[in-house]
């Protein structure tokens, strides 16, 4: 996912996409492959804040279910005045690209990503409120979803034999 920062967020249009995927926040209809994905953020900004427009997005795709998000910020400051940096400043960022490509080519992308606890425990939460709800009324839309998914029961979107790319 990628965006420029506006008034230190993500773009209008990027924040438009993210609400449409509402429904698929974990209170409500999760897709169960988001438990198995990775995700990548790049924001670039001229000044500040791309780290504040990484963070809006990166908000939205914890609670689609993703545990591994790797975020890279930039500013074109940098670019710009990259000859007059110092070569102390040079190497730092030279470093911060390295280390993150070097971690994004090491990941095995045939196997699904780990489910962190973070995500099981806001799973938890949402599947007690989901259960609850369903008791309530086994018509509505979203404690409906979970029950077919299986998950009011044992199963789990992490579990191996439920578990896709
Ligand atoms: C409406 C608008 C708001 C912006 N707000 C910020 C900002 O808050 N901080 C910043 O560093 N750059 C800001 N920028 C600059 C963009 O982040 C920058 O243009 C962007 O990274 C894309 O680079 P480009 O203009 O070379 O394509 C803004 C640009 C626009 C059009």
């Amino acid at each position: 996912m990628t965006s420029p920062a506006y008034v230190m967020h993500a773009t209008g249009a990027l924040k438009t996409f993210l609400d449409h995927f509402a429904y698929r926040w974990m209170p409500h209809r999760p897709a169960s492959e988001m438990f198995g994905k990775r995700a990548v953020i790049i924001t670039q900004c001229l000044g500040s804040d791309a780290k504040s427009a990484a963070k809006d997005i990166k908000h939205s795709l914890s609670w689609w279910g993703i545990s591994e998000i790797g975020v890279f910020t930039g500013a074109l400051m940098y670019n710009l005045i990259w000859d007059k940096l110092s070569e102390k400043r040079r190497k730092k960022l030279s470093k911060k690209i390295f280390k993150l490509s070097k971690k994004f080519s090491k990941i095995n992308y045939k196997k699904p990503a780990h489910t962190n606890l973070i995500t099981k425990f806001k799973f938890g939460f949402c599947r007690l409120m989901q259960k609850k709800l369903y008791k309530n009324n086994a018509e509505y839309t979203d404690a409906k979803y979970w029950h077919n998914q299986g998950w009011l029961g044992k199963k789990r979107p992490w579990h191996k034999a439920n578990r896709k790319l």
